[in-house]
């Protein structure tokens, strides 16, 4: 009898506590699972236009009435032409995300043409929310990433040349050639999003003296800083102010005015 109510209490043990915790154990691992596999959403449909003139707000965009869809939804034409080349980096991003093209909107995708002047460059900058597959039109192109250990993965691409930036690490691109070149990007987010590491410290009003400490930097040079990266659009790395060359340059001299007094 004793047996048995120790084997009884034994199975209520197992189904009070033990399936529980493996129950608890397997859910936590299915939703890390998830969550590391994360990236938009599956579509719950064939396509979803972006309507946005909807004032509603979900993860995403409103679909347009399916009746009001037309083909021309389906096509974007604004990737045709670089957009203008910024003076100072000498680069042009022109990007293809569910604001532009709302055809796009519930695919998990999107793309992307860079056009590069010689000695053009897109800043070192990262996606939240995109991986990043690049391909090389017109080449060399110098590119590299850095991974969380802080190793930098470089490459010279030549035309035909395909790349891989992964999701939220810092990348860049450069045109260390002496003739234009061309890359088309594929990223698997309709709404990649772009942090530069520039403009996301110094172009906002994270306090000053923050800056000085994690930079072991002088204030002046922070102030220097700050009015360089402030000067751009936020966000965009595309500097359109002439000014910002001379901010620049103020700059280089104010870094060798005090490299000279602690000589
Ligand atoms: C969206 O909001 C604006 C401003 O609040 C309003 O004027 C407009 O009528 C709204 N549009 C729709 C489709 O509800
Ligand atoms: C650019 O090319 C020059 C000459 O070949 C080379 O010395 C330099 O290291 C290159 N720079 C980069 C960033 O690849």
């Amino acid at each position: 009898m004793a047996c048995t109510t120790g084997a009884r209490s034994t199975q209520r043990y197992y189904s009070a506590v033990i399936l529980p915790k493996f129950l608890l154990v397997a859910v936590v691992a299915i939703i890390g699972i998830t969550m590391v596999i994360a990236a938009d959403p599956d579509p719950l449909q064939g396509f979803c236009v972006g309507d946005l003139t909807s004032n509603i707000t979900v993860n995403g965009l409103v679909c347009k009435n399916p009746a009001q869809v037309t083909p021309s939804d389906f096509i974007y034409t604004g990737l045709e032409k670089p957009l203008a080349f910024s003076k100072f980096y000498r680069n042009s991003v022109n990007t293809a995300f569910v604001m532009a093209f709302p055809g796009i909107n519930t695919q998990g995708i999107s793309m992307a043409r860079l056009d590069y002047l010689p000695q053009g460059l897109n800043v070192p900058h990262w996606h939240p929310r995109a991986s990043e597959i690049l391909f090389v039109v017109n080449g060399p192109l110098e590119v590299g990433f850095v991974d969380e250990n802080n190793f930098l993965w470089a490459n010279t691409l030549q035309t035909g040349d395909i790349t891989i930036f992964p999701r939220g690490l810092v990348h860049f691109q450069y045109n260390n050639g002496s003739t234009n070149a061309l890359a088309i990007a594929a990223l698997s987010s309709q709404n990649p999003g772009r942090q530069n590491s520039g403009n996301s410290v110094f172009g906002t009003d994270i306090p000053n003296i923050i800056l000085e400490k994690t930079f072991n930097l002088s204030p002046e040079v922070v102030v220097e800083l700050k009015k360089f990266f402030k000067s751009q659009a936020q966000g965009k790395g595309i500097n359109e102010e002439a000014t910002s060359e001379d901010r620049s340059k103020n700059l280089n001299r104010l870094f060798l005015s005090l490299l000279t007094e602690a000589l």
